[in-house]
């Protein structure tokens, strides 16, 4: 008999919500920020978003074993080549006048590089975990972005407001395909250990929405 359902997943979800709250909280008011300060967020997030989203939601589909985890991660990818994300991202940040440059992409790139490198390692859990707080934060991302692009003089909405959508939906369908994960997980679950994606993904998710981002030299 399957052990009781709400248990595995429950204080990972409580986990990954506080870590989007407090990512949240530390958005910097849009008021303050001065128009090169919004492109700069607008700028990193398309330099984090637009080549790594697919691939990272690929490496979780390579790394589950369950056959309902991998249906579900399969219609997230389906959805996201289907339907062009990554052209709908690109129509928005050409919009605001946030393409990312080379200064933008070195900004992230010692931390994208720490995140490509936890992908890797293709542990079911902890990616389905990281994915889980990426769909939850880019949901709740959504409206932020919008008015960042709004004040950079873009009417170009359709990344945002289809985000702002769909990725309820998938924050909820990763936790179940955690949840099919862990029911085969030998062992118990340890939050801290499940958890390592999270802490990975939301460091440089601050660096995106940091509106004091530096320049990081080399990608080490
Ligand atoms: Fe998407």
């Amino acid at each position: 008999m399957a052990p009781p359902q709400r248990s595995l997943t429950a204080p990972i979800k409580q986990h990954v919500e506080r870590a989007i709250e407090e990512l949240m909280a530390s958005l910097p008011d849009p008021h303050g920020l001065s128009s090169d300060e919004q492109r700069g967020i607008i700028a990193r997030y398309a330099a984090v978003l637009e080549g790594n989203f697919i691939y990272w939601m690929t490496a979780a589909h390579l790394a589950v074993a369950s056959g309902e985890a991998r249906a579900i991660i399969e219609d997230n990818l389906r959805e996201e080549v289907r339907d062009n994300h990554p052209g709908m991202l690109r129509r928005f940040v050409i919009a605001a006048r946030a393409l990312p440059t080379d200064t933008d992409a070195l900004a992230v790139g010692r931390n994208l590089e720490h995140v490509r490198r936890f992908v890797g390692e293709l542990d079911p859990v902890r990616i389905v975990v990281m994915m889980a707080f990426f769909e939850g934060f880019i949901t709740r991302f959504m409206p932020y972005l919008a008015d960042l692009a709004a004040r950079r003089g873009s009417v170009e909405m359709e990344y945002t407001d289809v985000h702002g959508v769909v990725d309820v939906v998938h924050t909820e369908g990763l936790f179940r395909a955690l949840q099919a994960e862990m029911l085969r997980a030998p062992a118990a679950p340890e939050p801290a250990r499940e958890l390592a994606g999270v802490e990975v993904l939301r460091t440089l998710l601050e660096i995106v929405v940091d509106s004091d981002a530096l320049v990081v030299p080399q990608a080490a």
